[in-house]
Order: structure tokens, then C-alpha cells, then sequence
């Protein structure tokens, strides 16, 4: 079947019209694939879809992994599932409230996630919006001296899961942390992208602590600038694939008394950043 790509009025995203998410073959897979890598961002509006659909989804992007934590309300062991939902008095889900600060999944890690897709089930009536910031566009829009003091720099990346947000950050002895280049290229476009981010990026290697604060809060204060981000209104049915190489996201405050539930698959990635 034939593919549209409709980009958003937006750095980022396009919209996939023409896709029946049930018949999901080689020839399909191929064109998503070459739409993501040229937006990093793709959305298809649609009916809500089977774990198993979800999974075949993603898996058009890398292969799939398994949710570090299971959920009651999830069959399948790669889908994570995201939400407020409490029963009992306990989250069915991980990182249930609020806002979220800019962040790449598992930029801790040795080898991040290739790609993230999220699949809305539920949406509050106002707010959580999920933001995507283009991170090639941020890093090709700096004055030309800030890329080249960025080159060959790297930094140390570490977070505590369930963390939302920098402040009073926490680690358990045993934490994973990774050490990155600051700026990463994405091995198939080779273009480069700004791979620090607020929520995990905690010093950069070989700059004094002043100075690495200082230019890590001026590289998160630029790439989070609106002119970077486009930011997704969620309605139900809702599928979502991010490239989480040169896409960082966040998530925006939304009423805690309203049901919000998301279920992610997440796509591996074979080799660390370069
Ligand atoms: C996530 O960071 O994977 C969650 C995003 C969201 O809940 O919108």
C-alpha cells in the first residue's frame, strides 16, 4: 500500500495517512522507516490497537525489547505501559504524574533505545501533551564557534528511574551511568545532533564544574527553545514512533484526576552513540 507523509506545521513530525496498521508488510515497513529517519517524528490517528499489532509496528523500526517493568494491565512483555492509573492505592504504570523534563530514554545506559513508540489508550480532556525537541536542528543552529567547542567533547549522562525531573536527583550506588559524545551522528543520514539533555546530562567531561553547567543550561535553554519542538495533543488511538537518537521529549502537566493511559514499545539499538 502507498504511504502519505504529511509533515506538521512543525521542525518535526508528519502524519502517516494510508496505513491499515493490520496489514503491515516489507513494503510498508521500508517507507516508515525512511519517513522517520526524515522527520523523527511520525504519528498515525486510528482505532486503538492490539499489544500484538503494536509490537509488529515497531518492530518496523529495530528490535523490540522487553519493558524493564510489567504492568497488570499489559499481556505482552514489550509493552511498557505509562499511566496514573492506581489500583489499590498502586500505580499500574511507570512515570504516572505530572510534567516530565526534556530526556532521551536511557540516555544512561551504554547502548539508548533506537526508537520509542507510545499508543494512547486514554487522555485527560487538557494538558499532557508529549513534546519533541529536533536535536540536529538544535545542533546545527549553533553559532558555528559553540560547534566547534563541542567537538569531541563527552558527557555523563545518569538518572534514577521514575525521576521527572533534575532537581535533588538521587542515585542508588549501583545507578547505571553512560558516558557520550555531546554530539552524536545518526549513523543512517550521518547528520549530527545534540545529544545532552536536562533531565539526565549531569557534567560535561573536562570543563570545570562552573563551565560545564554553564554550557550544558545554555545547550538545554537552546534546544528547548519552541523553534525546535513540536508538541503532540494526544487523542485516544493515537500511535507515535520517535527517533530517540535525535529526538529528545518531555511531557506537559496534565489533572491528576483524570485517567491518562499510554502503552510504549521500545525499539533496541545495537551499537553505542558515535
Ligand atoms: C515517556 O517519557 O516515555 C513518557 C512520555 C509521556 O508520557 O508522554
Amino acid at each position: 500500500m502507498a504511504l502519505s507523509f504529511i509533515p506538521f506545521d512543525a521542525p518535526l513530525g508528519a502524519r502517516v495517512t494510508g496505513l491499515d496498521i493490520t496489514r503491515l508488510g516489507p513494503d510498508e515497513a521500508g517507507q516508515l522507516y525512511d519517513a522517520w529517519l526524515k522527520y523523527h517524528v511520525l504519528v498515525i490517528h486510528g482505532p486503538i490497537v492490539s499489544e500484538d499489532q503494536l509490537v509488529d509496528f515497531g518492530a518496523c523500526f529495530g528490535k523490540i525489547e522487553n519493558a524493564r517493568r510489567r504492568s497488570s494491565l499489559a499481556s505482552r512483555p514489550e509493552i511498557m505501559v505509562i499511566s496514573n492509573i492506581r489500583e489499590n492505592g498502586q500505580t499500574v504504570g511507570a512515570l504516572p504524574d505530572g510534567e516530565l523534563t526534556f530526556h532521551y530514554d536511557r540516555i544512561h545506559q551504554k547502548v539508548p533505545n533506537k526508537a520509542g513508540v507510545l499508543h494512547a489508550l486514554e487522555v485527560p480532556d487538557a494538558g499532557g501533551e508529549t513534546l519533541f525537541a529536533d536535536m540536529c536542528l538544535a545542533y546545527e543552529t549553533l553559532p558555528a564557534d559553540t560547534r566547534k567547542r563541542l567537538d569531541g567533547l563527552t558527557a555523563l549522562n545518569t538518572y534514577e528511574y521514575g525521576q521527572t525531573h533534575a532537581e535533588n536527583k538521587k542515585l542508588a550506588q549501583d545507578a547505571p551511568t553512560a558516558v557520550h559524545p555531546v554530539v552524536r551522528t545518526v549513523p543512517e543520514t550521518g547528520r549530527k545532533a545534540l545529544f545532552v539533555c536536562r533531565l539526565m546530562t549531569d557534567r560535561i567531561l573536562g570543563l570545570s564544574e562552573t563551565e560545564s553547567r554553564e554550557l550544558l543550561d545554555s545547550l538545554c535553554d537552546h534546544a528547548e527553545d519552541e523553534r525546535f519542538v513540536y508538541a503532540h495533543r494526544w487523542q485516544a488511538g493515537d500511535i507515535l514512533v520517535w527517533d530517540n537518537r535525535c529526538a529528545m521529549h518531555a511531557r506537559r502537566d496534565f489533572d491528576g484526576s483524570q485517567r491518562r493511559l499510554m502503552k510504549r514499545v521500545t525499539v533496541g539499538e545495537s551499537r553505542a552513540p558515535q
